[in-house]
This record gives structure tokens, C-alpha cells and sequence, in this order.
């Protein structure tokens, strides 16, 4: 079916002619994922295009390329945003192709006009007043988790201490979920970067594949159970508009809205969260300099977002012939936009590789796309890494990075934030 959440890929079109070709690179290798602004540097001086072959994508690496095919979805789609990069494994495939796994394309992946329709419903529920509405909870929860973080003593690994935990359940409150599912939550939709955006093995591939499954069913029986018990969520205010609005917003659709943004609202937000404590942590006269001024802290997080961003690429797939970079590019060529370059780029930001929280123009980066897709979350995960970040530097201005920890980042072509982080305090 043309609409579903998820597609393989079938066919990779060969290199466009004249481009060159990339044969070893690749944003899974080794030395990308520990460290990739140095090589993203050295791809973008090198080609503004390129093929790589080890993906079978044509890589485009600077901020003007990026930002036309971000505004012009007709010649670029997003359809295979959510797609598994590499082949499923025919078990997984298997686990997906039960009868009622039938999630479709809602936001991310859907073309206009559907989508822009759709959109008119979902980004009544970003609004500032309803994000503010969250502050309460993610500050309550956020002081119980340090609290527990402070009594386990020094050190302690910040992922799972707060990272983690408090993203999803910010997310499943704002979606309505009850706060008794949120560990089978968190586990369901763990290891969807991997399944998307990762080279998983075909047990992993399966293992997700049920995952995912189970997490449909559920979020089936949760929309058809707040059909009946309406409440202060956007679950239920998407219900209420597609009963006013029932072809423009279907039930099926409703229901995959909420599939997709559990984990559109989560990892994402976990990363920018560490990768905010990288960034200042590390530099303590910039941490001192937070800590005794928190209105510094929105800025700082767009220079995080542009320096060291929780998503370093999106994809998109070429629906005419066109060109790119001056090469002639046909239809079905699968594009890799990196951010990772883009947002270092020498004539766009002074000294780029330098982290500056008051740097004039930081929110200029690409991180949450642009044109129509625009990423609905952006207010939400600055926000909520705003609040959790005062929080720290209110609570703990001792608080350091363990010296000397090699920080590991999970393998997937997209989303970048270490796996683990031990921080300690005085
Ligand atoms: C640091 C955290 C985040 C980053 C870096 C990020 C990045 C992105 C990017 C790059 C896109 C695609 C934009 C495009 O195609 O132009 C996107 C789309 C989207 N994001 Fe985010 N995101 C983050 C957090 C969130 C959160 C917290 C939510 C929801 C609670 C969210 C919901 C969405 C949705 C629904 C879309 C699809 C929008 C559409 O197609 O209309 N994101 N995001």
C-alpha cells in the first residue's frame, strides 16, 4: 500500500551521471559516528554532491542545496523518511505483515496535500499555551529524578538516571497515556532508530518488527478507549477534530499520529538533553556562566542545536527528474541531506567549530528541517531541554562530565546523542 508508515526499499537507481561517487564513506562507519564534523568538513569541501555508494544515496552537503530541497516537496518527497535504510530480514517482515499492523503516513512521511490538511489538526495541539501546560510535570518529575540520581550518589549514568525517562513520559503525558504503561512504553519504542535509521541484524530487525506491533495495538486500544473518556490531551483533541472533520482527518489517521510521535517526542529530545550537558559541561567557565545566568540557556541550546544537534541528517526521494549540484538526477534517487556539514558551514557561521552559547545568528542550523515538514516538536524539545537544564544549573552547579569517558553513539545514520553519560558532582 502507497501510504504505509512503513516501506521497504525496492530499487536503487545507479549514481547520476558524472557525479562522483563516494565508494568508502558512510555515516555508520566507526569514525563518522564517534566523531563526524572533521569528515563532514573535509566531504562538503570536497563535493557539494556526491554518490555514496555504501548507502546507495546521493549525499548533499551544504545549506543551500539542503534548504531547496527542503521547500520544494514536490520535487523532493519526504515518503521515505521513516523507511528502514537496508532490507528487512523476511521474519520481520513476517511480524509486520499481520492484518492489523496497518499503520498509515501521517506527518513526516505523508505528501501534500494530505498532509498539510492533517497538519492543520496536529499543530493546534504545539501550541505555546498547551507546551507551557507541560512545565508543571516535566519540572516535578525532572526534581524526582535527581533527587533519586543525588541520593545513588556520585557518579551516576545520566541516560537512564534522567535522559531517558524523562522525555518519554513527557510525551505520553501530553499524548494521555496512563502513567502505569510507561515502563512497557519506554520498552516498546526503545530501539525504533535502530529498526529506521541503523544496520540491525534480522533477530533485532524481528525483535523491533514485534515491538512495533505490540505498540500499534496498543495505541489502537488507547485511541478507541479515549474515544469514550475524553481529556486534557492531545490524544483527545485530535479525536474531537476528526469527528468534525471526518475526511480530513481520519480515525486510521488519528491513530497513527499517535504511533509516529511517541517516537518523533522521545530520543530525539534525550540526545539534545545530553548533548546540551556535553557541550557546557565541558566547559566550565560557559556552565558557570549558565548557571549564574539561566537566560542564557535558550540560546545556548540552539548553539547545541547547530554545534553538536541530536539529528545530523533527513532523507528525501527525488519524485521527477531534476537536477542537484548541476547534475542530472532521475526520479526514485534517494537523497541523504547532511545537517552535520550544513550546520559548520564556514561562510554561514564565524569560527564554526567553535561552541559560542551567544553566538548571533546559532538558530540559524538546519536541525528540524524547513518548509512544510518543519519539525511540529521544535518549541516542545528546546523547551523541555530549557526547563531540565535550569533545573541543573540551579540544583547542581557542581555537576561535571567523569573525565576521561569515551562517549559511545548508537549506530544509525540520523540521530546522534551518547548512549551513556556519567556525570558526577561535589
Ligand atoms: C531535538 C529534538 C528534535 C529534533 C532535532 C527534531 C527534528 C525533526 C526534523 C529534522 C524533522 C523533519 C523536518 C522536515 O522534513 O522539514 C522533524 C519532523 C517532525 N518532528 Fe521533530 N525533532 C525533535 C523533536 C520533536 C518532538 C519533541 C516532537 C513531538 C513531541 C517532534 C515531532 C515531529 C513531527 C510530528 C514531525 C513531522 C512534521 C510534519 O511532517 O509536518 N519532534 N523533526
Amino acid at each position: 500500500m502507497a501510504d504505509n508508515y512503513h516501506q521497504e526499499r525496492l530499487d536503487v537507481p545507479a549514481p547520476p551521471a558524472g557525479c562522483p561517487v563516494h565508494h568508502t564513506w558512510s555515516p555508520l562507519n566507526d569514525d563518522y559516528l564517534a566523531e563526524p564534523y572533521a569528515i563532514a568538513r573535509q566531504l562538503h569541501d570536497d563535493y557539494d554532491v556526491f554518490y555514496a555508494d555504501k548507502l546507495g544515496y546521493l549525499v548533499v552537503t551544504s545549506m543551500s542545496d539542503i534548504e531547496r530541497i527542503f521547500t520544494d516537496h514536490e520535487t523532493f518527497a519526504s515518503v521515505n523518511v521513516q523507511d528502514p535504510v537496508f532490507p528487512l530480514a523476511q521474519q520481520a517482515q513476517n511480524v509486520l505483515a499481520v492484518d492489523d499492523f496497518n499503520p498509515v503516513a501521517v506527518m513526516s512521511n505523508r505528501p501534500e496535500p494530505d498532509h498539510g490538511t492533517i497538519r492543520t489538526y496536529t499543530r493546534q495541539g504545539f501550541s505555546n499555551s498547551r507546551i507551557r501546560t507541560l512545565e508543571p510535570f516535566i519540572r516535578r518529575r525532572g526534581h524526582q529524578l535527581i533527587d533519586a540520581m543525588l541520593s545513588s550518589g556520585s557518579p551516576t549514568e545520566f541516560v537512564e538516571a534522567l535522559a531517558f525517562p524523562l522525555p518519554g513520559e513527557t510525551v505520553f503525558r501530553f499524548i494521555g497515556f496512563p502513567e502505569e504503561d510507561d515502563e512497557m512504553l519506554k520498552n516498546w519504542c526503545g530501539d525504533r532508530k535502530t529498526f529506521s535509521w541503523g544496520q540491525p541484524t534480522g533477530t533485532q530487525q524481528t525483535e523491533i518488527a514485534e515491538q512495533m506491533v505490540a505498540y500499534w495495538r496498543y495505541c489502537r486500544d488507547f485511541v478507541a478507549h479515549k474515544r469514550d473518556h475524553r481529556g486534557d490531551d492531545f490524544t483527545s483533541e485530535l479525536i474531537d477534530a476528526h469527528e468534525a472533520n471526518p475526511d480530513d482527518l481520519t480515525y486510521r489517521e488519528v491513530e497513527s499520529v499517535v504511533y509516529g510521535l511517541s517516537f518523533a517526542g522521545h530520543e530525539a529530545v534525550t540526545s539534545l538533553i545530553c548533548n546540551t550537558l556535553v557541550c557546557l559541561l565541558s566547559r566550565r567557565d560557559v556552565w558557570a556562566e549558565v548557571c549564574a545566568n539561566i537566560s542564557l540557556i535558550p540560546n545556548a541550546i540552539e548553539e547545541v542545536l547547530r554545534y553538536e544537534s541530536s539529528q545530523i541528517s533527513w532523507r528525501r526521494l527525488t519524485t521527477v527528474d531534476t537536477t542537484i549540484g548541476g547534475y542530472d538526477v532521475p526520479a526514485g534517487t534517494a537523497i541523504f541531506m547532511n545537517f552535520a556539514s550544513a550546520n559548520r558551514q564556514a561562510d554561514l557561521f564565524d569560527n564554526p567549530d567553535e561552541f559560542d552559547i551567544h553566538r548571533p545568528n546559532a538558530a540559524r542550523h538546519i536541525s528540524f528541517g524547513k518548509g512544510v515538514h518543519y519539525c511540529l516538536g521544535a518549541k516542545f524539545a528546546k523547551f523541555e531541554t530549557q526547563v531540565v537544564t535550569e533545573m541543573l544549573a540551579e540544583r547542581l552547579p557542581t555537576l561535571k562530565l567523569v573525565e576521561d569517558q569515551l562517549l559511545d553513539y548508537s549506530a544509525n545514520i540520523t540521530f546522534r546523542g551518547p548512549t551513556r553519560l556519567q556525570v558526577t558532582w561535589d
